[in-house]
């Protein structure tokens, strides 16, 4: 993670000091580089070279409209999961066209949106799925353009909540199953088969599962064409892991090159759908020490972040590198939790880690949280969302406010007569 790096014993986005920005700002708060994210898009477009091809980033790593317009306006399409994340990308001016649509639960609300706003493509997860879109589509007297995503049945080798591709997952169809929903399609006046898709999980650090689904999907894009299906898209996912710590997962020019390899004699375009890859490493979440305390043995650091800003490390175990925002002595590393301040056991960001000697005001950062980070953040106990900051070079940007008490409650109401 170049883009955070310490400068005269300071922790440093790009050349803005985190201590100047927690000083502007306050504390906690989400500190992501621009040309982190820049450098990272341009690496998968290195990747595909000359071969036809969309990035289709994917909203719900990080939704904010800074790092949607700054990817969008370098030719990034976006990959989605619901009307609000469209409305976002709309509004972060990524055109409709470089959309597409995926999710298992689409209502017909939000096909309504998608179809009228005339995205690229909806990634369809079930006949019944297929059979609304086509019933939305024909009262809207407009051809909905659509993939079936299939589910190649190949382990990821990943964190089970976020392995998607074995049949005993919610996602896609089987392939017996797509060939029939295919067939089906095909007869639909109201439905233009546009593309095959799958996405097998998330954080995969290997090339091998990447291509075994690839492997598998061109056999049924074969079939497929035998049946007279012709496609214009085949949709990969996206599922490229980062290093939190140790992983040495492919580098995105690497895994596209892989691909690209792997689909040489295929004219379709190619999609795919990273988001992690893209902005996992981007981002920070920074924090500040409001009490330390040992119970026992133990010694806990109290943080103001706590796990409604930062799930992953309650929700998965996952583990994110801590740093101090000024740089300390390496040699004297005590086992300690940092924890937050949500009434729960599992409010931790850090457990039993080597870390220096932390004091009351002392800021650290927790890094690799540019993905699934703010996107996941929750007001659970009553706690406003902390603030969005992009960096610029050596100039930053509050690019999404600090929420106050007030929004808290905005929309509720107490009945006149009461309870
Ligand atoms: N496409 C689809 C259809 C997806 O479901 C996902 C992620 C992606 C693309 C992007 O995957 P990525 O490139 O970011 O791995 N909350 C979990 C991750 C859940 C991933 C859900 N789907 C976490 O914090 O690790």
């Amino acid at each position: 993670m170049d883009c955070f790096s310490y400068k005269d014993g300071i922790l440093f986005c790009e050349q803005v000091s985190l201590e100047n920005i927690a000083n502007e700002v306050g504390t906690p708060f989400y500190c992501y580089s621009s040309s982190h994210l820049k450098e990272r898009f341009a690496a998968y477009k290195r990747g595909f070279g000359t071969k036809k091809h969309l990035v289709c980033f994917a909203v719900k790593s990080n939704s904010n409209l800074a790092v949607l317009n700054c990817l969008g306006s370098l030719g990034a399409g976006a990959d989605i999961v619901s009307g609000g994340e469209l409305y976002r990308v709309l509004k972060a001016n990524i055109p409709a066209k470089r959309v597409v649509y995926s999710g298992v639960g689409k209502t017909r609300q939000e096909m309504e949106y998608a179809l009228s706003e005339g995205i690229a493509m909806f990634n369809v997860e079930s006949e019944q799925e297929m059979i609304l879109l086509s019933e939305v589509a024909k009262k809207m007297g407009k051809k909905a353009p659509i993939s079936f995503r299939v589910n190649p049945d190949v382990d990821a080798k990943t964190h089970p909540y976020i392995s998607t591709g074995l049949k005993k997952n919610k996602f896609g169809l089987s392939m017996e199953r797509a060939i029939s929903a295919y067939e089906k399609a095909m007869k639909d006046p109201w439905l233009e088969i546009t593309g095959i898709d799958c996405h097998i999980g998330s954080q995969i650090v290997e090339m091998a599962p990447f291509l075994d689904a690839l492997r598998r999907l061109k056999k049924l894009v074969s079939r497929l064409t035998d049946m007279g299906i012709c496609l214009s898209y085949i949709d990969l996912g996206g599922g490229l892991g980062i290093s939190y710590s140790k992983e040495t997962p492919p580098q995105p020019e690497e895994y596209i090159s892989a691909i690209v390899n792997e689909a040489a004699e295929l004219d379709q375009t190619i999609i795919v759908e990273p988001g992690r890859s893209i902005c996992g490493n981007a981002g920070v979440l920074v924090t500040k020490v409001l009490y330390t305390k040992e119970n026992g043995q133990k010694r806990f650091y109290i943080v103001d972040a706590g796990m409604n800003d930062l799930g992953r490390p309650s929700l998965y175990d996952a583990y994110h590198e801590i740093r101090t925002v000024r740089q300390t002595d390496k040699d004297k590393l005590a086992e300690a939790d940092v924890v937050g301040p949500i009434c729960e056991t599992g409010d931790f960001l850090a457990r039993s880690r080597p870390l220096p000697q932390l004091e009351q005001g002392s800021l650290i950062a927790v890094m690799s949280s540019g993905a699934y980070g703010f996107t996941m953040s929750s007001n659970y106990n009553s706690r406003p969302r902390v603030p969005e900051i992009m960096v610029y070079g050596d100039r930053f940007q509050v690019v999404r406010e600090r929420e106050t008490w007030q929004d808290l409650v905005k929309g509720e109401s107490i009945p006149e007569e009461g309870c």
